[in-house]
């Protein structure tokens, strides 16, 4: 039988309800035994688990168990493969039972707004669809487990520099499509059982508090179910962040804000309804973990083989000189190979701070060319940990990189220069990795780098080298991953989540990252990652989207399903279809992705934005068809004025590519919808807006071309010099107070015209 919430709620004091709204310690929910309500854990979280037993403390200095640490989410992202992420959400479900956890504190989906940003490696995406999409399988599958996820952090934690007290100061229309959206794509398609929300303010108010966040958006428009609960030591007024839609705070208040919401109640600043309603949430996520426990062993070696299998589709290979029929990768395994570096010894796989997984086993890159018997000279070169410029190391990394017929240089970033609590100064690799990696380069032509590092580098060698591949941050197996691609057991099928700029000047937020510590201006304003650099045609390193493979695809036969497309009540789709061949001699995997451009003018918009992929497994010669499916939302974008999604009506280019710069096919769709902003017309709105308006189009047509024949002027026609051009500016720009005074029209004829366009618009 169900258990009744509503009534166990009823049996509780106002005490017992404002302290279940806390948390009991680090870790755990408060329970309550003379009415039978267990005790919960929730443990980091996101790509392993941080299960602390004793001493538990906030950055994961103390260790917790032993655990598989797999990928994170900037290597995972990159994999672009959905049941991936699910099968990883599962077998997280599965430790977490195995060791009675029941929320793992992820996945963490905040966009990447800046490269410097210390926790980006935690991060998914520069792309809200596809940090949704990632996420959401995540959580399906985690969830599949009957445990909970944490959606976090909700909302716009983009950096690490006073992230507890910083303000985001950010337009609406910003936060909707770029960082909020991914949000509800997962809350939307998954229904995490909890959220977390984010330790920064939102326009002046932390979100912790912020009513318009977590009420209004996340419950009401997006129908989010679950708890919302404080990061760790993320609640700066407890009575307000109740009111605002926060049931839990994490970790212990010290008992301060449990007494200070009953107090609340008491004097009735606060409704008890709403404590209650904050408890029926709470005591849900308790009992449907609690009453639906799960037997589940967890195997860690099992584990550890799918850390490497999610790794090895993850990987991205950015650079690979000839191809795939003359690149220097795959390499042969009977060539004097030199490894150089200490990544290769001691690989950096995971970031620093909550985390932090205590890894069971980790392999090591030397150790996986051991394990096949493939024979490497290695060199530590440079250490993993810190910059340090060595003559004597450099010295022999450069004789043995002549003394090989190929160099691998396994560099990276030390775990001082990037993690959680503090954003990187500047873009680049230490030195002492620059200097090696350019030593060996000028004697080795066949010279290879391998990264080991959460967010991109600068890298001024890069034409030096002939082949690049990136790890990210690989998890425990990622020596195991890093040779079975190096090798050509594994194609590479990674693709770049984020775009690799030349220089951090050239993204789009440099001028305001990290801000002053306490606000921090967004005025870049949708125009993030590559929608940016697209739109302003800057050259970058690497294009969102970007990755080879041993074998090539050729992209045929796009079809979308009609040629036009009209939504009359949102809920219409339309089917986009194309063939994908391997024509390479290999097997391989193909991310496919679709992009959207509107050529409506509606509005200023990125040139493209991603809006499908899929992942395409092809054996040589095979072809597939991939299929899409576009919606209302897929054209639309957010209009502040509407205080909705709005799809213009009108030509929009339907375009699948292999990256966000490497368009393949395309086709254009006439997209009709019934929906349209407010529009009120007054003595200010313009003859262009009338025009241009569907609605108002025909009228002002009539209307207009009167005036304009009445004033003897013709488009284009020069009449006075530069005249010409400028009465067609005039014409079109003209306030409806001109007419009265310019077009010989009564006030009182433009009075009723208005009072017309009004009614016609309603
Ligand atoms: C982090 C969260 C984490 C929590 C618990 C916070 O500092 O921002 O992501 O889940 O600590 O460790």
């Amino acid at each position: 039988m169900a258990r009744d919430i509503k009534e166990l709620v009823k049996l509780l004091t106002i005490e017992e309800k404002a302290g279940l709204c806390g948390g009991e310690d680090f870790w755990h929910l408060r329970s309550i035994d003379r009415l039978g309500i267990p005790r919960i854990m929730a443990s980091d979280g996101p790509h392993g688990l941080r299960k602390q037993k004793d001493n538990p403390d906030h950055l994961g200095h103390n260790d917790s168990i032993k655990a598989v640490c797999f990928p994170a989410a900037c290597a995972t992202g990159s994999s672009f493969d959905k049941e991936l992420l699910y099968n990883m959400g599962a077998a997280l479900g599965e430790e977490c039972q195995a060791e009675n956890v029941a929320v793992l504190l992820g996945p963490a989906i905040n966009i990447k707004r800046n490269p410097l940003c210390g926790r980006n490696f935690e991060y998914i995406s520069e792309d809200p669809y596809l940090a949704g999409a990632i996420a959401s399988s995540f959580i399906q599958g985690a969830q599949s487990g009957n445990i909970g996820t944490s959606l976090k952090h909700f909302a716009a934690n983009n950096q690490e520099f006073f992230r507890t007290t910083v303000d985001v100061i950010a337009d609406e229309r910003a936060l909707r499509e770029i960082y909020l959206a991914a949000f509800e794509i997962a809350v939307k398609e998954s229904q995490p059982w909890t959220v977390m929300s984010s330790y920064n303010k939102i326009n002046g108010i932390h979100s912790s508090e912020n009513h318009w966040l977590l009420a209004e958006v996340l419950r009401d428009e997006w129908g989010f179910k679950g708890c919302v609960v404080s990061d760790w030591y993320g609640t700066s007024d407890r009575i307000a962040g109740i009111k605002a839609g926060l049931d839990l705070e994490m970790p212990y208040s010290g008992g301060h804000n449990d007494k200070a919401l009953a107090e609340a109640v008491k004097t009735g600043d606060l409704p008890e309804a709403i404590l209650d309603a904050a408890v029926e949430r709470i005591l849900t996520l308790i009992f449907k973990y609690a009453d639906n426990r799960i037997k589940a062993e967890f195997d860690r070696d099992a584990h550890h083989e799918l850390s490497a299998k999610i790794e090895k589709e993850s990987a991205v290979l950015l650079k690979n000189e000839g191809g795939p029929d003359n690149g220097l990768l795959p390499l042969k395994k009977d060539r004097k190979i030199a490894f150089i570096g200490a990544f290769a010894d001691k690989p950096r796989f995971q970031g620093g701070g909550s985390s932090h997984i205590n890894a069971h086993k980790v392999t090591s890159a030397l150790q996986a060319a051991k394990a096949r018997g493939i024979a490497v000279n290695y060199v530590e070169g440079f250490p993993a940990d810190r910059d340090a410029h060595d003559p004597a190391a450099l010295k022999a990394a450069v004789d043995a990189a002549k003394q090989a017929d190929v160099a691998v240089i396994f560099a990276g970033l030390p775990d001082v220069i990037e993690s959680e609590g503090y954003d990187r100064e500047h873009m680049r690799l230490p030195e002492c990795q620059n200097a090696i990696i350019n030593a060996v380069a000028e004697v080795q032509p066949h010279s290879v780098v391998v990264l080991h590092n959460g967010s991109p580098v600068e890298m001024p060698w890069i034409d030096k080298v002939k082949s690049l591949l990136e790890l990210y941050l690989g998890g425990q197996a990622v020596g195991e991953a890093a040779i079975s691609l190096l090798f050509g057991e594994t194609n590479p099928s990674g693709k770049l989540a984020e775009t690799f700029p030349l220089r951090i000047e050239d993204n789009p937020s440099y001028e305001n990252f990290p801000g002053d510590g306490k606000a921090v201006y967004y005025h870049e304003g949708v125009f993030v990652g590559y929608r940016y650099y697209d739109y302003r045609k800057k050259d970058v390193l690497f294009p969102f989207g970007h990755g080879l493979s041993y074998t090539t695809f050729q992209y045929s036969n796009m079809n979308i399903e009609n040629s036009s497309i009209h939504f009359v009540n949102g809920s219409e789709t339309i089917a986009v279809t194309a063939d994908v061949t391997n024509t390479g001699k290999v097997a391989g995997k193909e991310v496919v992705q679709l992009y959207i451009e509107d050529k409506t003018g509606a509005a200023i918009r990125p040139l493209r934005e991603l809006k499908g992929f899929e992942k395409l497994s092809l054996a040589p010669g095979e072809t597939k068809q991939v299929v899409f499916t576009l919606d209302k939302r897929s054209f639309a974008w957010y209009h502040t004025g509407l205080g909705g999604w709005y799809c213009a009506s009108g030509e929009y280019v339907v375009i699948i590519g292999a990256s966000s710069r490497d368009m393949r096919l395309s086709a254009v769709i006439q997209v009709a919808s019934n929906a349209y902003p407010p529009f009120h017309v007054d003595w200010n709105t313009t003859v262009d807006a009338l025009l241009k308006d569907p609605r108002s189009k025909q009228a002002a047509e009539k209307i207009f071309t009167r005036h304009r024949d009445q004033s003897k002027w013709e488009p284009g026609v020069d009449a006075l010099g530069s005249g010409g051009k400028w009465n067609e500016r005039a014409y079109f720009e003209a306030p409806l107070r001109h007419l009265y005074m310019t077009q010989r029209m009564s006030y009182e004829e433009v009075e009723k015209m208005i009072e017309a366009f009004n009614k016609l618009l309603c």
